[in-house]
């Protein structure tokens, strides 16, 4: 290899700034990319594969005809080509703590980038976002290195070891995500020994995983540019954690070296020197050739780490068959957007979405039956439920992409079953209907754009929004669309219920599998949730009190409630008491024993030892009811059975916390396996079911438990 080899394989430019596409063999450029946005007109899966097979060739026209290797940003999904199907975003990814479909979403992925040609990805972002003010906290799996270790698995999706493999970029090292103030580009000040607990160790996992590259940060540690560091690029990242593959800068990321714009002889030296093997210039590609090459011949970048450097790429290359398959694979072209892409992040998007609230046990919503309202800017809109970094940089509000929003999910959900009413800032809600959905929070960002420095509150039309569906009296379910914890202790207390959806990205109707209870929420916090935004940073163990606790998630109260109607419905899993807003743990419902579902004959309730309240909530033809026991007497009730007999020809279709069945008129209803026992002296159970009447609908008169009569509350 002749030194303009060598130079040319270290050099990366973008698709964009190339004058003429023959400076591909001209430059001997080793390394092609596309920023975000930077796509080919038309921007579909094949016109991205013609294009790149013609770089390809011009590289593989050049005397050693060393294969070209295209790199590009796809963080969540192929998310620059339009149709691609987008996942989560990592934040979403990290509160589903499942690493295997975390590496099934990288596998899907590749074959999705394969099939436009593309070798290689700038992801996953392995940062540890420490302030949610930073504008990439979505691209954090968690505030957790252990747990943004544990998601590494992404990796061996992304380099699954077939014809579909590409390579992976650990980013951004090392630090980007614990800078001051949260700032975007920053300074990470920390010790040695915090900022290895801390941010280096996701970096290990990769490695340990075989990462193929490593891109390095703009963020500083302790005010020096992490591109120019030599002691932990070259002598921790290579040395001490033994990464075997290549080192490429962040975007113009030397430039910022001498904090003037551009870049210098003196910065390509200090970068390489340090250790970096490949330079994402991404513009001015002659004027870097020329320079490195000068820096060379001046003595002034030793050849041996020009030779380490080539060593490092074009092993990688060899490794991911560049040599012998340098061209698109079209047959994975078919993969991008399929339906199976889409069901695994829908189900993603299922295990991604976190319930911090549900009073009364609102949620899961019934299917059948009655009016839904549903309200929000984030609703109907796939550009804001994908958010930054999908088909161009900074992402874009409206219908950028194929999908299905978060309202379509909810109409596809009910179907015929129930009336489902669209109004984006609320208005026309009125007490007809059973809830309102309200599909709220962010719009996209990415980068240094999303940096929130000061308030972290909900934009005031979210806030007018959900002043019109609260003032209504409707029970009102929040379906957060945002890229962090957002501050919203001050409006917690006027919803029913909270679910926090992250970026989901095309497949919304993931959000109604859970809303309808098809699946129930298993979703955890990857993210201590601020109680107000002046405790940013807060993370778990700060000892800081927060709204809600990394790692808090409820489940349902009942499993997978059979939202179409049936003759009676048994409840199951475990009990998710709906917290009040500001639990300092996860709700932990200490196990109570499992009593035997018949009631005890030992203890009656007795007259004046019982009483219910039966709260309805009814749509005209459709009514749920939320049914409070209580104990009044001295001895503590285990296992109970309540039953009435209704006024009108109820019928019950679904319940929760309870199985409820009904003959005629007379309806039993007998304790879950973890509300059986009911304390002395005012404890209380607490169950609901929902039911379908016509005519009228009277509140049950009496009602006995276990054979007594109980007092009406
Ligand atoms: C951006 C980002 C980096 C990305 C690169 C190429 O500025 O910092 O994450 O991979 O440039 O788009």
């Amino acid at each position: 290899m002749s030194l303009d080899d060598k130079v040319g394989q270290m050099t990366q430019a973008d698709r964009s700034a190339l004058s003429n596409v023959s400076d591909v063999a001209a430059y001997r450029l080793g390394s092609i990319l596309s920023g975000g946005g930077s796509a080919p007109s038309p921007n579909t899966a094949s016109s991205w594969a013609d294009m790149y097979d013609n770089f390809q060739r011009q590289a593989l026209s050049t005397p050693l005809g060393i294969p070209m290797i295209y790199g590009i940003d796809a963080v969540h999904g192929h998310n620059n080509v339009v149709g691609a199907t987008i996942f989560p975003h990592n934040i979403g990814l990290g509160a589903t703590r499942d690493p295997d479909l975390v590496r099934r979403v990288g596998q899907a992925t590749a074959e999705e980038v394969s099939g436009t040609g593309i070798d290689w990805t700038f992801a996953p972002c392995l940062c540890v976002a420490r302030n949610d003010r930073w504008g990439r906290t979505y691209e954090s799996f968690s505030e957790d290195p252990a747990l943004v270790s544990q998601m590494s698995t992404i990796i061996d999706g992304f380099q699954n070891g077939g014809p579909s493999a590409i390579l992976a970029t650990a980013k951004h090292y090392v630090g980007d995500g614990g800078t001051t103030g949260g700032r975007d580009q920053g300074d990470t000040q920390l010790s040695e020994a915090d900022l290895r607990a801390i941010h280096l160790a996701p970096f290990r996992a990769a490695v340990q995983r075989g990462v193929a590259s490593v891109m390095v940060s703009y963020s500083s540690w302790n005010g020096a540019k992490m591109h120019g560091n030599k002691y932990l690029i070259t002598d921790v990242l290579k040395g001490e954690l033994g990464f075997s593959g290549f080192v490429v800068t962040d975007w113009a990321g030397i430039d910022q070296l001498d904090g003037q714009s551009g870049f210098t002889a003196s910065e390509i030296t200090t970068a390489i020197n340090a250790g970096v093997d490949m330079v994402m210039v991404p513009t001015d590609y002659k004027k870097f050739v020329s320079l490195l090459k000068s820096e060379v011949q001046a003595g002034r970048i030793p050849m041996s780490r020009i030779d380490d450097a080539n060593r490092r790429i074009l092993t990688e290359k060899f490794a991911f068959g560049l040599f012998e398959r340098p061209l698109t694979d079209r047959s994975y072209t078919s993969t991008v957007g399929s339906a199976a892409h889409r069901a695994i992040a829908r189900e993603a998007v299922r295990k991604s979405l976190v319930l911090l609230k549900n009073s009364g046990n609102v949620l899961p919503l019934a299917k059948a039956g009655g009016k839904i309202f549903v309200a929000g800017k984030d609703a109907d809109d796939i550009g804001n439920q994908s958010g930054g970094w999908t088909i161009s940089w900074q992402g874009a509000s409206g219908a950028t992409t194929p999908g299905t929003t978060i309202l379509q999910g909810i109409r596809d959900a009910v179907g015929s079953g129930a009336q489902v009413t669209y109004s984006r800032d609320g208005s026309g809600i009125d007490s007809s209907y059973r809830a309102a959905v309200a599909v709220v929070g962010e719009t996209p960002y990415a980068e240094g754009q999303g940096d929130r420095t000061g308030s972290m509150g909900l934009d005031s039309t979210d806030l007018a929004t959900l002043q019109r569906l609260t003032a209504s009296g409707v029970p009102v379910v929040v379906v957060l669309v945002s890229g962090r914890p957002l501050d919203v202790a001050g409006q917690i207390d006027r919803w029913n219920a909270l679910v926090a959806a992250w970026l989901p990205g095309t497949e919304g109707r993931g959000v109604a599998d859970v809303l309808f209870g098809d699946y129930a929420p298993t979703g955890k916090l990857p993210m201590t949730w601020m109680r107000s935004a002046d405790q940013e940073p807060i993370n778990a163990g700060d000892g800081k009190q927060p709204l809600f606790e990394y790692g808090f998630g409820l489940g349902y109260a009942t499993a997978s409630p059979s939202p179409s109607p049936s003759p009676s419905v048994s409840p199951s899993a475990s009990p998710s008491p709906s917290p009040s807003p500001s639990p300092s743990a996860s709700p932990s419902a200490s196990p109570s024993p499992s009593p035997s579902p018949s009631p005890s004959p030992s203890v009656s309730a007795g007259t004046g030892g019982c009483a219910v309240a039966y709260r309805p909530n009814d749509w005209g033809s459709g009514f749920t009811a939320d049914v409070t026991v209580t104990n009044t007497s001295a001895v503590a009730l285990n296992g109970w059975t309540l039953q009435w007999t209704f006024g009108g020809d109820q019928k019950v279709t679904n319940a929760w916390n309870a199985t409820v069945t009904q003959s005629g008129r007379q309806v039993t209803a007998a304790n879950a396996s973890y509300n059986g026992t009911i304390g002395a002296n005012g404890g209380t159970a607490n169950f609901g079911f929902q039911g379908t009447y016509s005519g009228s609908n009277p509140a049950p008169a009496a009602f006995t438990l276990n054979g007594a009569a109980c007092a009406v509350r």
